[in-house]
């Protein structure tokens, strides 16, 4: 009998801790390495949100606390989603899980049997497909194309879905390639979800602030008001206030699905820590200025990237909507060979030999289900962001 269950051999380890890991190694080990592999902002948590973590702690608010949030986050997150995004939810409708990862696993947890699909637009957040997984059920893939920016039209919508498939992951604007769908085009979507009755969306909202020019957010249950009813419209604060070792994420929806994410929960972590709560009440219901501050420096990060990048042999790369990612193709690059003689056949091998070669860590696309490209996240100095796209730029000019 095999120790290790036939669930887990379905599952990878996540590609892009891998690649984070990897780059801390090397660098450990004296190497020269830029890491563009992390999905985390480089900026520091607001000062006012720590204070109310100490605040927290310093209260003795340190205990076990009601499974899914305490009533006054569960109440910030009420008027978050009023506030930001005209949707009304009450706190019954409210779980608060550890982390955005938390809150998603648990609803796929508490949602799916054997052989019920989740449509996952490709490419993909590296967790969506082994979450599913993990969870029982079977991703199908819809591969969006650079045509549309990485959007997925209506009729690949349509294509995907079957009399078996329980959810729609819509992501928004997108890990890994930043794509934010405008009004229109998240409308087209919902006009085919409302042909599909039985297929529920599951809206990843992480990186609802994080959006640049004149690009404007927008939300399932905000753009097609009927799809409330069978709508989890999930968030977090990791990404938007810089917090991603405190771990809170939170979604809202039916009382019924929110009731059996709690259900899980009680059985596997229980609250996610109290003292992360009182913080993300504070970052909800404080100040909101620092976001429009950090964002000036992401999309001028941003603007340098995709400038650089499309100077490189071979790559092309859009400008996105949000996030912190850039997805530049590099179709152009395929079949070339480097100065120490790999064959660039994958994107894959690309990545390795950057690495190997210039010292530059990126995520390859195989991972988030879209070749050949790469992922960037350009959180981080514009110091180290030049130095990397020269490197990259180097690489692309030796290949032959
Ligand atoms: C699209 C997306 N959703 C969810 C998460 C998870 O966020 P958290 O750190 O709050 O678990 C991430 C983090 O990388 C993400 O990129």
């Amino acid at each position: 009998m095999p120790f290790l269950s036939d669930t887990l051999s379905r599952v990878k380890p996540s590609p892009t801790i891998a690649v984070s890991n990897l780059a801390a190694e090397l660098k450990a080990q004296g190497k020269d390495v830029i890491g563009l592999g992390a999905g985390e902002p480089d900026f520091d948590t607001p000062q006012n949100i720590k204070d109310a973590g100490i605040a927290a702690i310093v209260a003795g608010k340190t205990k076990y606390t009601a499974v899914d949030g305490i009533p006054e986050l569960k109440a910030a997150i009420c008027a978050k989603f009023k506030r930001d995004n005209g949707l009304d939810y009450t706190p019954a409708q409210v779980s608060v899980g550890t982390g955005g990862k938390q809150i998603l696993y648990n609803a796929l947890m508490a949602t799916l049997n054997p052989g019920d699909e989740v449509v996952i637009p490709a490419p993909y957040w590296v967790s969506y497909p082994d979450m599913v997984l993990l969870a029982g059920g079977t991703p199908v893939f819809a591969e969006t194309s650079s045509q549309t920016n990485y959007k997925l039209t209506p009729d690949q919508l349509e294509a995907a879905i079957t009399p078996k498939t329980k959810w729609f992951i819509f992501d928004s604007p997108s890990n890994p390639t930043g794509a934010g769908y405008t009004w229109d085009e998240l409308k087209a979507l919902t006009d085919v979800l409302m042909r599909h009755p039985h297929v529920w969306v599951m809206t990843d909202d992480m990186y609802e602030h994080l959006v640049y020019d004149d690009f404007k957010f927008c939300t399932p249950a905000e753009v097609e008001p009927r799809l409330y009813d069978r709508t989890l419209t999930c968030n977090g604060v990791s990404k938007a206030y810089a917090m991603t070792g405190w771990r809170i994420g939170y979604a809202a929806g039916p009382e019924e699905i929110i009731k059996a994410m709690r259900k899980v929960q009680s059985q596997s972590t229980s609250n996610p820590c109290s003292v992360s709560q009182w913080a993300a009440v504070e970052a909800l219901n404080g100040p909101q200025d620092y976001i429009a501050t950090n964002n000036a420096t992401f999309k001028r990060r941003r603007d340098l990237v995709v400038a650089m990048l499309n100077e490189a042999d071979g790559i092309t790369c859009l400008v996105p909507e949000g996030a912190f990612y850039v997805y530049p193709s590099i179709n152009g690059c395929i079949g070339k060979t480097t100065p120490a003689g790999t064959h660039i056949d994958t994107d894959e091998t690309f990545a390795k030999a950057l690495l190997e070669e210039q010292g530059v860590a990126v995520v390859f696309g195989g991972a988030f289900g879209l070749s050949p490209a790469f992922r960037i996240s350009y959180a981080t100095s514009d110091a180290n962001l030049t130095k990397a796209c020269a490197r990259i730029q180097t690489f692309c000019a030796g290949l032959k």
